[in-house]
């Protein structure tokens, strides 16, 4: 939610900085706008209500130009989407300041300053923080000690870039609760939210800690703790490249997400080897895993129906009692606290402020073995758990996560056999097979993205469809949930999901001849109690869209019919029936004329509570 970026350079910032928003408006995209300090060291200031492009268009004129600028692409908490709120926010035309977060204490803060005069013209949380450190800045003439001092005194989250027109060859920067890296240079120094704003003008970054201070100049930075220590961050080359973040050809991000999973799912694979190791998940794994009695699962949204698949995955085959709970809830709940509980977070970014949240709350409970399964190596939850395992999807820049979740749900399938390996509930050569049968996703993928043109016509039929209902049982239900959840975020038509068996009990009500019901019936165990759940909603004049591998009558009643492939083992079902109602909700967008890849509202990283 809202990113920043900015740096000293020896060149003109402004289009590194517009270059870096555009790279980061995936973290919020209701308004952006950029400041430099100019040649006569005064602020320069544009902003828009809108898109970076937008931006972009009124920072043409050279006269706005500067060494060393800000930018920020926002995504609206406290106020709205209004030039005055727009960041960079300025105190006295002196310091100008973009932020990341929410501070909690804003509200008598903002009466302080104004008691000594501060005038406020916005309604954000953020313009308290610039007046807070120019009132400091005001006795002690120092911006680094003044951010160090303003930030002791706010509660909340916050990643931050400052700079001042008395010295504009610096800039300082921190960050709580709230991503930021700094990027290095040569004889430039840079700071964003993530690496993908900085990619391509540096691979060097430096990830800041929670607490830490940050001073950069064109020769340096410096980092101070949350002990106001100076230390060291040692610098990382990331593996990144400036092309694993462009469209390539396709049209857009989400798209080109659900085709490179093929790629992604292999990628992953291959770093989780031949066997199920204990060793992939962290030094400490293979005792942890012995140890423990339960299984904890936390997440939001697409991270947390991976988690939903998991459960079942876990409780079948290593025997083990798995709990799966959305993180906003849980880190308010009064779970029974079990040390011997595995506590396993799914985030594709690591900076979800709920996931992060729920795993300190676990840690405060005494539940201390925690593993992050997640896409973004250095992130906040990666770096906050004992065990982590990254998946290998690539960066994934579409808000409407495709790959991140396929991925997570290779990683979790492979440590529900590696749990059952270690309880002793697997022999050897079942391993062997199901090794073996993973490593066909790749191809099982490729075959079932040829669907894409039947899935195209359905989209057509679903143009003007105001609601859906997904229904789905055992494993295929969670994946039932995450086919609503994409169609309802990209194509803006409410749809539901249910477990089949549930159809019953309250949604049969809804099925006439207007509601198309997206049915999940792979040939397995549960085939025929699917096929009633069909029978019912077609003895209703429901419009099925049956999405199966079988054939036989009911078919024939069906509206539509999706052919899947056949042959598949149980288990990597909801990896494959995934597929299809991502197309779907891609194709329905397009259809419908949205932002597909920044559908309205949204951000893809919730970095708030
Ligand atoms: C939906 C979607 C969101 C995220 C959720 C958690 O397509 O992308 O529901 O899954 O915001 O994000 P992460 O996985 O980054 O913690």
């Amino acid at each position: 939610m809202c990113g920043v970026v900015g740096g000293v350079s020896e060149r003109n910032m402004v289009p590194i900085i517009l270059e870096g928003l555009s790279r980061l408006e995936y973290r919020g995209y209701d308004s952006a706008g950029i400041t430099v300090i100019g040649s006569s060291n005064k602020l320069a200031r544009q902003r828009v209500t809108g898109r970076v492009e937008e931006l972009a268009k009124i920072c043409g004129n050279e006269n706005f130009r500067g060494l060393c600028g800000i930018g920020h692409t926002r995504w609206a908490t406290h106020g709205g989407v209004t030039i005055d709120n727009a960041h960079p926010h300025f105190s006295n035309d002196k310091i100008a300041l973009v932020h990341n977060g929410i501070i909690e204490n804003y509200a008598p803060i903002r009466e302080e300053l104004k008691a000594k005069g501060y005038e406020f013209k916005s309604e954000t949380d953020t313009e308290v923080i610039v007046h807070l450190i120019h009132s400091l800045y005001v006795t002690n003439k120092n911006l680094l000690l003044s951010v160090k001092e303003a930030t002791k005194q706010l509660h909340g989250a916050y990643a931050i870039g400052v700079m001042c027109v008395d010295n504009p060859d610096e800039m300082v920067c921190a960050r709580l609760g709230a991503p930021l890296i700094l990027g290095l240079g040569i004889g430039e120094m840079f700071f964003a939210s993530d690496i993908s704003a900085l990619l391509p003008v540096t691979q060097k970054v430096v990830y800041l800690e929670d607490g830490d201070v940050a001073i950069i100049t064109r020769a340096g930075y410096k980092v101070y703790d949350a002990h106001d220590k100076e230390i060291f961050r040692k610098p990382n080359i990331s593996e990144l490249s400036v092309t694993q973040t462009e469209l390539n050809g396709y049209r857009h991000y989400m798209q080109k997400e659900i085709f490179e999973q093929p790629d992604a799912i292999a990628q992953t694979l291959q770093s989780l080897g031949n066997s199920f190791n204990t060793n992939v998940f962290g030094r400490d794994a293979g005792k942890i895993f012995k140890q423990i009695d339960q299984v904890q699962i936390i997440a939001c949204g697409t991270s947390y129906n991976a988690g939903m698949v998991a459960k079942y995955w876990i409780e079948d085959f290593a025997g083990l009692e798995c709990r799966v709970d959305i993180a906003s809830e849980y880190r308010y709940s009064k779970p029974p606290k079990r040390p011997n509980t595995l506590i396993v977070s799914l985030s594709q970014s690591g900076e979800t402020a709920d996931t992060l949240a729920s795993v300190k709350y676990a840690h405060e409970l005494g539940m201390t073995n925690t593993l992050a399964i997640c896409n973004v190596a250095e992130s906040s939850l990666t770096r906050l758990s004992k065990l982590s395992i990254l998946t290998q999807a690539g960066p994934e820049i579409g808000v409407a996560s495709t790959k991140a979740f396929t991925t997570q749900l290779v990683v979790l399938l492979y440590l529900a056999n590696t749990l059952a390996m270690t309880k002793g509930h697997l022999t050897s050569n079942d391993a062997e097979a199901r090794i073996r049968q993973m490593r066909c996703l790749p191809q099982l993928i490729i075959d079932t993205l040829k669907l894409e043109e039947q899935l195209k016509l359905i989209a057509k039929e679903m143009e003007y469809k105001q609601h859906a209902l997904f229904l789905g049982r055992n494993t295929l239900y969670p994946i039932a949930v995450e086919g609503s959840l994409k169609l309802k975020e990209i194509s803006y038509i409410h749809a539901e999901a249910y477990a089949a068996g549930e159809l019953k009990h309250g949604p049969l009500a809804l099925i006439d001849k207007e509601m198309p019901a997206i049915i999940l019936m792979p040939g397995n165990l549960l085939h025929d109690k699917v096929k009633s759940n069909v029978q019912e909603v077609l003895a209703r004049q429901g419009v099925v869209y049956l999405f199966t591998d079988t054939e036989e009558d009911v078919t024939a009643k069906c509206h539509r019919v999706v052919k899947m492939p056949e042959n598949i083992a149980e288990y990597l079902l909801p990896i494959i029936y995934t597929i299809p109602l991502q197309l779907l909700s891609y194709h329905t967008a397009i259809t419908k004329g949205t932002d597909v890849d920044k559908p309205r509202n949204l951000a893809k990283s919730v970095t708030v509570e």
